[in-house]
């Protein structure tokens, strides 16, 4: 089973003792052995566990912070490095590789013969110059919070080190274990692609001479020159050992074979890419034997029976092996393309394929792609020890004894000339993902009387049960049978769905009936490619092939205004220059001080109960163990979310309301440690009851918060539509989305002289003062909180922050130590709550035509355990969308669950309220038969028009929107292409959707301090602002304005971090309103200075340069400071400040039998008013539809059933957009000409509107799903709940075996 358990972290000690064991010297022969490189220079590690992962070296011994880390599971990408060495088989050569440093042993390093660590702080900084790749990342945009640009920069430079004239698509390919969550991956990619040798004129960069700009700024030497590293003549085997394990590096297969022997009772683990890790976590091995040493273990060789590949070839090498042999055999090519499709590229790199065979040795529900095409092909594997080798088929050797033996090589056998192989491999995503099934297929022929006969067949698959290997029966059937005949494939169907009986018993798969759908789907997909194109008709041929996604491309169009500069003006954030060199400090990137000690969580396992004891006996004797601190030492107030909020515990006093919830903080000189320690502390639980873990089950038990919110009644829903010529009910769903932060929560408290300093990546500071203040019982005043950057927020930040705010300084107050409390993802996952979940429920009544006369919605919230951060009724403002009604009843219930309380994320209410109106839309029209981008046309708000809230729309545009982008967009032929495309593909579908928008800014209850100071000595203007840079390029904008209203350059102006002293009672960063509402307080400042400073200006020359200026205000005893508070009042008819819309249409293309879908193309156009700075804009645009993309098609959280319990905590299981999720072609054009009267300086918010138009992705792959529906006559009304991940789309498209045919 995979279960997540806590991640290896290395054994760490405190910064003062590891700076101790540093030792920064240049070559030493008797170390040799001992030594790593890292940018040039060389680092003993005699005293360092080999297994620390290498990004924890980089962090905490060698201070590097430009690598960040995220996931420890080797799927993100931000710990990205590039790795040199020499080619252990070909003398003279060296390997560059990217390699994710989160798992990767710094003791690994020590088998690779003159190896070169080279990290993002190689290559270039802000003070002595960019790389081009960070320059042009920064130029183009792409980096927005910042946190996993240096990932991407490493990536692109291990390509271009290894190939300087990359294609645009190989560019495109080298992302797949990237995770973005801010920008929509669209920036970054073009950014990439400008070194493309083939990329379009728009992008082209100038290629660049990569070895001319290596130059370290450790050493000011090109940081390729290789002092000699790695295993010497005659060195130690054993290098490490002590109580704990042991470390060896042997150099031949003998030595291998003697230290197996020498340690016979021991299970050993054999050190390659040790990336296995990343999936099973927790597993410790005593013995651990690096192998990579051993050169007799890479070779290769193409011999008569095939190629002979050993177990230390990297599946990347082997991927090219197979693809340079390509000619001797066609079942290379395709398994190198399934290979290809195994983990990322940074895994692939380093991980073997010996190693993803000993995962399905060790857990044989392993969904292990090498064994299925291994098995497929019918490959042997060779096993050895000290008496010598044997060799089996890949099933055989899962039963063999593998203790004390090695796996040595794989033989790959080459085709008969009569054979055939093909594998196929679905999964939730196309990269980085494991399978839901992969199957592989090989088959011989004869040919008798003329007929093409089944010889023999092979069918492997993996995902459907843990025994289910071969389809025996299927394969025998086929025997003799003739290959052109339906009977044939009906015949072998029947059999196969005789065999087929899927596992059940995990909630991590996906539905047993979609998997046997899919062992179907693949086997019909490979028969059909056996026969002749002649055989097939024209309509099952697009069954054979998956779909093709060619390289995405995307146009940004918008204006400006030069003469406004720097206001309207593209340019790049501030920051991103420090973002792309790795040089923004977060606030793990802070060095712990010499006593800074690491706080980690212990969480509940059950989800509603008491707890009944606590034994920490064995955690408190814990080495590096400090403390662990239960309720009862809370001095102040044992909540996270002061008054007027309900209590949230930060530890459980007793009662425990989801699987997940805090119950004790474990504090430790380590954050290893204080993770040690969570695991050896003992809970018992009293009074435990079924706990209600789903939407369904607290409506059938009515468990409700009493306050969800108003009702909004407008006229007569009820009458209105039972007068109506036609009604309709129905019932859709909107599940929870991880806000994914890259940055997971951390806060770090010290205490001092002052109180408590707080470093947080928290989006309300006021709000985590008050609950430090609260829960240590001191005043606000001793509490001085910074924020300085978030790596991403999402709103994940805003409330739930402060749990670890106060895990921190109670641990800091009570300890009187500096305390860092870091959540790990698995961590994070678990104890913070989501997005809110939704069940609405709906009836209407409406005309002919479609127009609406009545709405009555149901919107069941889940709030999880606390109704804190309830939304349900205050986003009803978006409940109509651009629809006119003049009837509604808005209905809110709050449900109560045992799930962590949900909170804010990206777009909250408003995403979900405008699927629902858009989804009532769609089912109107299939009642109906219309078109349902006609029945929204005719449903569209006009100018001057009232909402169901009572507000005027007196710039209403959004007719005119809708039909400008549907005419631009070429709909109506596009729709046409696509039916007649549908027509002729039954197996492929397309589908077209419009979604527009009207979205609600609302100003008030935006508050925020905001200071200008001019310093008097030399005209420079410092900046602080109440809200918080989390990437959405606040503290551009913010200095755009500032230069704009003083007239001064933008490089005058600097913006401060975000302090509780500097902007004290500011409000939360959110709601989209932040950016503007400090824009204006920023403008207020600068205009209270410019008027103050005019009278002394008016005597001066005209052209009396700014600094003379300052300088004579100075003299004249002026204060060169102004403050302004911002607190928007609300309008007398409680009005929002405006409105900003848009249409989104989108298309996408459906394979119906793996229900792996595409969205080929987006427009999107969208007011932003005139926007301040159009680059920053379309950013958030971009990012916020590909966060939505995510949650309408990929991102699904799982809860076990049982207790509530977040099972899919990590990147295994939930997978949010990879960099080939977004839209193929990706276009945004901002509206033109749209001055925003009521906007500061005439703009419009950006940063969650769009996200509300994401939906349109869902609805245009339902549209494919009709299609597919139709073709078997069913044209019936189905909801499409999201997220509409590839099982359920799948499932949706009612495919039936038996309907297939040749
Ligand atoms: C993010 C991520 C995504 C992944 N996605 C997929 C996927 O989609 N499909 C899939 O099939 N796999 C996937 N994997 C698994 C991946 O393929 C394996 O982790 C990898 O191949 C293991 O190789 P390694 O060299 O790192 O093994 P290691 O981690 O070094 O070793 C793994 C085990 O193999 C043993 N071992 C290694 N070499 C030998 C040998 N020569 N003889 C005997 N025992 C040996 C070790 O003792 C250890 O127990 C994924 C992994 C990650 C991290
Ligand atoms: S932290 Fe290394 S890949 Fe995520
Ligand atoms: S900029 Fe990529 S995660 Fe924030």
């Amino acid at each position: 089973m995979f279960k997540p358990q806590p991640m290896f972290l290395a054994v760490m000690e405190t910064a003062s003792s590891q700076r101790r064991k540093k030792d920064k010297t240049r070559d030493s022969p008797a170390k040799l052995q001992y030594q790593i490189q890292v940018n040039g220079v060389l680092y003993d590690v005699q005293n360092t566990d080999p297994r620390m992962p290498l990004a924890a070296f980089l962090h905490f011994m060698l201070h590097l912070h430009g690598t960040k880390t995220m996931c420890f599971e080797s799927a993100c990408g931000c710990c990205a490095v590039v790795l040199e060495y020499d080619d252990p088989v070909n003398q003279g050569k060296r390997i560059v590789k990217s390699v994710n440093s989160c798992l990767y042993p710094v003791g690994a390093l020590l088998s690779l013969k003159n190896h070169q660590v080279i990290t993002i702080e190689a290559l270039g900084s802000v003070k002595k110059g960019l790389h081009p790749i960070q320059q042009r990342l920064a130029d183009y945009n792409g980096s927005q919070c910042g946190f996993c640009s240096p990932g991407f920069v490493m990536q692109m430079f291990g390509l271009l080190k290894n190939n300087q004239t990359p294609n645009v698509q190989e560019v495109e390919d080298i992302f797949d274990g990237n995770i973005c969550r801010c920008t929509g991956y669209r920036p970054i990619l073009d950014a990439m692609k400008s070194f493309a040798k083939d990329s379009d004129a728009s992008l082209q960069g100038s290629l660049i001479d990569i070895e001319d700009l290596m130059i370290c700024p450790m050493t000011n030497q090109r940081c390729d020159q290789n002092s000699s590293t790695g295993p010497a003549e005659g060195s130690d085997i054993l290098l490490y050992s002590n109580c704990r394990m042991k470390w060896y590096q042997p150099r031949t297969l003998e030595q291998l074979y003697d230290i197996l022997q020498e340690n016979p009772k021991e299970p050993a683990k054999f050190i390659n890419g040790d990336t296995a890790k990343g999936v099973y976590k927790g597993i410790y091995f005593k013995v651990n034997i690096d192998v990579k040493g051993i050169p007799d273990l890479y070779k290769v060789t193409m011999g008569p029976h095939g190629l002979k590949v050993f177990s230390n070839v990297t599946l990347s090498s082997l991927i090219d092996y197979l693809k340079l042999y390509s000619d001797q055999s066609p079942s290379y090519n395709v398994i190198a393309q399934h290979l290809l499709k195994i983990t990322n590229k940074s895994v692939q790199n380093i991980a073997g394929w010996a190693g993803n065979l000993m995962l399905k040795w060790y857990h044989k529900e392993f969904k292990s792609d090498v064994f299925v095409i291994f098995e497929a092909v019918g490959a042997k594997l060779a096993i050895g020890d000290k008496d010598g080798e044997k060799t089996y088929t890949p099933m055989e050797f899962l039963d063999v004894k593998m203790e004390g033996k090695v796996l040595l090589y794989v033989e790959i056998p080459k085709l008969k000339e009569n054979e055939v192989m093909n594998s196929y491999k679905v999964m939730p995503q196309t990269q980085n993902s494991q399978p839901y099934v992969s199957a592989g297929f090989r088959m011989e022929f004869e040919i008798s009387s003329g007929v093409k006969l089944v010889k023999s067949f092979s069918m492997v698959y993996t995902g459907i049960s843990d025994n289910f290997i071969h389809a025996n029966a299927t394969e025998e059937f086929l025997k003799g049978k003739d290959i052109t005949s339906n009977e044939t494939l009906q015949g072998a169907l029947a059999t196969l769905d005789k065999e087929v009986i899927p596992d059940d018993n995990s909630p991590l798969l996906a539905k047993a009936e979609y998997r046997k759908s899919l062992a179907f789907g693949l086997f019909y997909k490979f028969f059909l490619s056996l026969l002749d194109e002649s055989h097939v008709s024209p309509c099952n041929r697009s069954a054979i092939c998956s779909l093709k996604r060619p390289v995405s491309t995307g146009k940004q169009i918008f204006s400006c205004r030069p003469r406004n500069y720097p206001l309207t003006k593209p340019m790049p954030k501030l920051s991103a220059y420090k973002q792309t060199c790795g040089e923004i400090e977060y606030v793990n990137d802070i060095d712990p001080l010499h006593n800074e000690l690491f706080s980690v969580f212990c969480l509940s396992q059950v989800g509603n109960a008491t707890i009944d004891t606590i034994d920490i006996t064995r955690a408190e004797k814990w080495h590096g163990a400090v403390k662990v601190i239960l309720a009862k030492d809370i001095p102040g107030f044992n909540t996270f979310m002061p008054p007027p909020f309900e209590v949230e515990e930060i530890l459980s006093s007793g009662p425990v309301l989801y699987a997940g919830q805090p119950i004790a903080l474990c504090v430790a000189v380590s954050q290893h440690y204080a993770l040690e320690m969570v695991d050896v502390i003992k809970v018992t639980y009293k009074d435990e009851e079924t706990p209600i873990v789903t939407l369904d089950d607290a409506i059938e038990k009515e468990s409700f918060y009493p306050s969800p919110g108003t009702e909004l009644l407008v006229g007569d829903p009820v009458g209105a539509i039972s007068e109506s010529p036609y009604q309709i009910e129905g019932e859709v769903r909107a599940g929870e989305q991880y806000h994914f932060h890259m940055e997971t929560q951390i806060c770090r408290c010290v205490p001092t002289e002052d109180g408590l300093d707080v470093q947080a990546a928290s989006q309300w500071l006021d709000f985590a003062q008050q609950a430090i203040a609260g829960a240590c019982g001191i005043p606000a005043k001793d509490v001085n909180i910074t924020a300085k950057h978030l790596g991403g927020a999402y709103g994940a930040k805003v409330t739930r922050a402060n749990l670890v705010a106060c895990g921190a300084a109670l641990a800091a107050h009570l300890l009187n130590r500096p305390v860092q409390c870091i959540m790990d993802l698995t961590t994070n996952m678990k104890a913070v709550g989501k997005r809110h979940g939704y069940i609405f429920k709906y009836k209407v009544g409406f005309n002919e035509d479609g127009m609406l006369n009545g709405v009555i919605i149901k919107y069941y919230c889940d709030n999880g355990s606390s109704p804190n951060d309830n939304e349900v009724s205050a986003y009803f403002v978006f409940s109509d969308n651009v629809y006119k009604c003049k009837n509604w009843q808005l209905i809110p219930v709050a449900l109560k669950t045992n799930r962590a309380a949900h909170t804010w994320c990206r777009s909250p209410g408003s995403k979900p309220n405008i699927f629902v109106i858009e989804t009532i839309l769609e089912h109107v029209a299939k009642f109906l038969s219309l078109d349902p981008i006609i029945v929204k046309q005719r449903n569209l708000y006009a100018q001057g028009d009232i909402t169901p809230l009572g507000f005027d729309l007196p710039y209403c545009s959004i007719k005119d929107l809708y039909s400008t982008q549907i005419e631009k967009v070429n709909v109506t032929d596009r729709l046409q292409a696509i039916e007649k495309f549908n027509a002729d593909n039954r197996w492929k579908k397309k589908g077209l959707a419009v979604v527009p928008l009207k979205y609600c800014l609302d100003w008030t209850e935006g508050f925020y301090l905001c200071t200008v100071s001019i310093f008097a000595s030399d005209g420079s203007v410092m900046v602080t602002h109440g809200g918080v840079e989390i990437g959405q390029g606040i503290n551009t904008k913010v200095a755009q304005v500032c230069a704009y209203v003083l007239g001064i350059p933008v490089d005058l102006i600097a913006i401060k971090p975000t302090t509780t002293i500097s902007s004290p009672n500011s409000g939360t960063t959110g709601r989209s309103i932040t950016s503007e509402l400090n824009c204006l307080g920023v403008k207020n400042c600068c205009e209270i200075l410019r008027e103050r400073m005019s009278p002394v200006k008016a005597i001066l020359p005209p052209d009396t340069p700014w600094k003379d200026l300052v300088a004579a205000c100075f003299k004249a005893k002026m204060n060169m400071t102004a403050q302004y508070w911002v607190s928007p009042d609300p309008n007398s008819k409680g009005e929002p400040q405006y409105f900003s819309y848009g249409v989104t249409v989108a298309e996408a293309e459906l394979d119906v039998l793996t229900g792996e879908n595409q969205i080929n193309q987006v427009d999107m156009l969208f007011d932003c008013g005139e926007s301040l700075n159009p680059a920053i804009d379309i950013g958030q645009i971009e990012g916020a539809f590909v966060m939505g993309m995510g949650y309408w098609l990929m991102e699904k959280v799982i809860y076990d059933p049982k207790t509530g319990e977040v099972l899919n905590a990590g990147t295994w299981d939930y997978k949010p957009p990879f960099s080939k999720s977004i839209p193929i072609n990706f276009n945004i054009e901002l509206l033109k000409n749209a001055p925003n009267a009521m906007g500061v300086l005439r703009s419009k918010a950006s940063g969650e509107p769009p996200q509300c138009m994401s939906c349109v992705t869902l609805f245009a792959v339902k549209r494919a799903i009709e299609a597919a529906r139709q073709d078997i006559g069913n044209d019936s009304y189905f909801p499409l709940s999201g997220p509409a991940t590839v099982d359920e789309i799948q499932t949706n498209c009612l495919v039936d075996y038996k309907n297939f045919s040749i």
